[in-house]
């Protein structure tokens, strides 16, 4: 394989340029033309396609975002636009392609092997929500950006006395308020995996304030509901005085972590010795440290699964 492309799709992810940057790198070392889709799938079908080098990927390890851009496409999702996307790689000679995203992205590169032509995709997400990788690229990061933001918060929730629900994102996966609540002492932590039990919070809130506590963080995972009205029923309920933060999308920006970007580098090179091994319809993750890959249809088949047992854990922390 002498030519690769790589595309970035679905919702961005701090780490992604890391990860294209070892793409590039990683391409070339091996003497390949790397190209660079923008716009992720809709930018594929129309042909923003360029030519990537040595100096594409300087300065971007540290970067938030991707350079490539990313894009949410209806219109690839039909056979049509599946259609015109290969006769755009076709077009610049591109034998393979690296696709970086989350569930929905995987799905596009499932349909493209399908009709023979070769992607492995690369985990970047924030929500963790991918079968067949420990973690994905970018939930280290916006881990510790709600990390941070949750510490700012509990500053004015003790000067005020305050009960705060704080809505992290994470679609339907819970991972990204079950570890930002544990790492932040948080008295109760409510994900979409869990049945959630109103009355237990309440319980829970009230119990700490017949203990003098004065403060408390509740952390809603977006899954679970809307954080505003949660708020509303917990203050209804407690008579506690109750803020609500949505946190939103600063959750996806920012510098990546160390992790993401090591995690990125690693899974953007591994990506590209599939496609040389003429491998196709993978994904490539990391599971206890080792880097391994999984036929990309088994992945989209299985349903990610949450560590209850870290669940358990910051119950019994938090009473
Ligand atoms: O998948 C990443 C994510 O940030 C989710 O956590 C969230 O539900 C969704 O994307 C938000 O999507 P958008 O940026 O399109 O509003």
């Amino acid at each position: 394989m002498k030519k690769i492309g790589v595309l970035t799709s679905g919702g961005d992810s701090p780490g992604m340029n890391a990860a294209i940057r070892a793409v590039i790198r990683k391409g070339i070392f091996h003497d390949m033309e790397v190209y660079g889709i923008y716009n992720g799938y809709q930018g594929l079908m129309a042909g923003n396609i360029k030519r990537l080098e040595l100096g594409s990927a300087g300065d971007i390890i540290q970067r938030g975002g991707t350079i490539l851009f990313s894009a949410r496409s209806e219109e690839f999702k039909t056979e049509e636009g599946q259609n015109v996307a290969i006769e755009q790689l076709n077009k610049f000679g591109i034998e393979g392609l690296i696709v970086i995203g989350g569930d929905g992205s995987f799905q596009g590169a499932a349909k493209l092997t399908a009709k023979g032509y070769p992607c492995i995709g690369v985990p970047g997400t924030i929500d963790n929500d991918i079968p067949g990788t420990d973690y994905t690229i970018g939930f280290d990061t916006a881990l510790n950006t709600i990390i941070d933001a949750i510490d700012k918060i509990r500053d004015t929730a003790t000067s005020h006395e305050r009960t705060y629900v704080i809505e992290v994102m994470g679609r339907n996966a819970g991972d990204l308020a079950l570890w930002a609540g544990l790492a932040d002492g948080a008295e109760s932590i409510l994900i979409p995996e869990n049945e959630n039990d109103f009355e237990i919070v309440v319980n829970r809130l009230k119990r700490g304030q017949a203990r003098g506590k004065k403060h408390s963080i509740i952390v809603l995972a977006e899954g679970v509901g809307n954080g505003m009205d949660y708020g509303k029923q917990i203050q209804d309920a407690t008579g506690m005085e109750t803020r609500v933060t949505v946190l939103g999308h600063i959750q996806r920006g920012g510098k990546p972590s160390g992790f993401d970007r090591v995690l990125a580098s690693r899974l953007g090179a591994k990506a590209v010795e599939l496609l040389l091994n003429g491998e196709a319809g993978k994904m490539v993750g990391i599971q206890n440290n080792q880097l391994v890959s999984h036929d990309i249809i088994e992945v989209l088949k299985q349903k990610h699964e949450i560590d209850l047992d870290m669940y358990r854990l910051s119950n019994e922390l938090s009473i």
